[in-house]
Order: C-alpha cells, then sequence, then structure tokens
C-alpha cells in the first residue's frame, strides 16, 4: 500500500522489506524518490534507445500464451513533484523477450496504459534477457495529460552487468521481490510538473 503524504514512499512500499533481507542485494538499491516536505525529486530521464516504436497497443498486460520467460509484474504510481498522484498518465513500455531480442516488426512486449484515478499503473510482463552492451532494463515513456513527457528505464537490482552498462542508474532500479514463479517490482515515477 502507498500512502503519498508528508512521509517517503520508501517507507511503506510492501517491497522494501524482501529487498532488505538480502543484504548484499541492497548494495546497488536507492530509495525510490521521496516525498519528504512534499517535494520530490523528479524521476531521472535515460537514453530512449533505437528500439521505440510509436503507437503501441493500449494493454496492461504484454503477455500472450507464446510469452516465455518468467513473469514480472510491475506495479506503482506517477506523481507530481508536489506528490500529487496524476491520473490518465500515458505509461508505454517496450523491452527485450527472455532471449534479448526486440520485435521490431510487430508489437510483442509492448504496450502503453494509463494510469488510474489514484495515479496507480500495473504492468504484467515478463523478465528481460540480457543483449550486448547492456544490464537488464525495461523502456518506458510517461507522458502526462499536461504534455510532460518523461523517457527512461528501469532496471533491475542485484545484477553484475549494473556495473558495466554506462546507462545504469541505482535510482532507476526497481524494489524487486521473488515470489513462486514470478517476480513483483515496484517503481514510482515522479514528473517535473502534472
Ligand atoms: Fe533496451
Amino acid at each position: 500500500m502507498i500512502i503519498l503524504s508528508r512521509r517517503r514512499i520508501l517507507q511503506v512500499s510492501p517491497f522494501l522489506g524482501a529487498v532488505i533481507a538480502g543484504s548484499a542485494q541492497t548494495a546497488q538499491l536507492l530509495p525510490t524518490p521521496a516525498c519528504d516536505d512534499g517535494d520530490a525529486d523528479p524521476t531521472a530521464p535515460n537514453d530512449e534507445g533505437p528500439y521505440f516504436k510509436p503507437r503501441s497497443p493500449e494493454r496492461a498486460s504484454l503477455l500472450d500464451s507464446a510469452t516465455g520467460g518468467t513473469k514480472l509484474v510491475v506495479s506503482g504510481m506517477v506523481v507530481s513533484a508536489g506528490c500529487k498522484p496524476i491520473a490518465n498518465t500515458v505509461l508505454d513500455f517496450w523491452q527485450a523477450d527472455d532471449a534479448g531480442q526486440y520485435d521490431n516488426t510487430g508489437f510483442k512486449l509492448r504496450g502503453h496504459q494509463r494510469t488510474d484515478a489514484n495515479g496507480a499503473f500495473r504492468l504484467e510482463t515478463i523478465v528481460p534477457g540480457f543483449y550486448p552492451g547492456r544490464t537488464r532494463h525495461i523502456h518506458v515513456k510517461a507522458m502526462s495529460p499536461g504534455g510532460v513527457v518523461l523517457t527512461t528505464q528501469l532496471y533491475f537490482p542485484c545484477e553484475s552487468r549494473n556495473a558495466r552498462d554506462g546507462l545504469f542508474r541505482p535510482d532507476l532500479v526497481m524494489n524487486l521481490a521473488e515470489g513462486s514463479g514470478q517476480q513483483t517490482g515496484h517503481f514510482d515515477f515522479v514528473l517535473k510538473t502534472a
């Protein structure tokens, strides 16, 4: 349960305990953006990369019967720098499959959704594979109703390749927990303005 107030978002993340439980896994994990004093640092932009395709289908689940790999559910919120939830923000996700391949002819593992009235989102996908030169990551564009666009990437904790990837940023690492047969990630986006 996320509570947006004058408290740090991190303090109420249901995934934090699982992350802290693995002490070695916390070394590269920084807090998600904080809302102390109602003033959060905006989520950092990160390279778009060469594989973005416009006009992805609107869907919260990128899974279909042919999707292989480990299931991953990512949830979180989109808030303003003043920590107000931003409803109806478009979140457009794209990523590699479990073999590290992007679908550049169709829209496999591509899709966009809109945050709900509470600014929340929930993405069903898989853990992306590696490809040369990059650590594990998911691309995303966030577009608020007010026209603010953030292009960034979400990263995974505990990846040895993180340290060797020049695009990697520790403040873009999801809080991640492993469940039975799937992983669960959490990330809250902070946009500069609504
Ligand atoms: Fe990529």
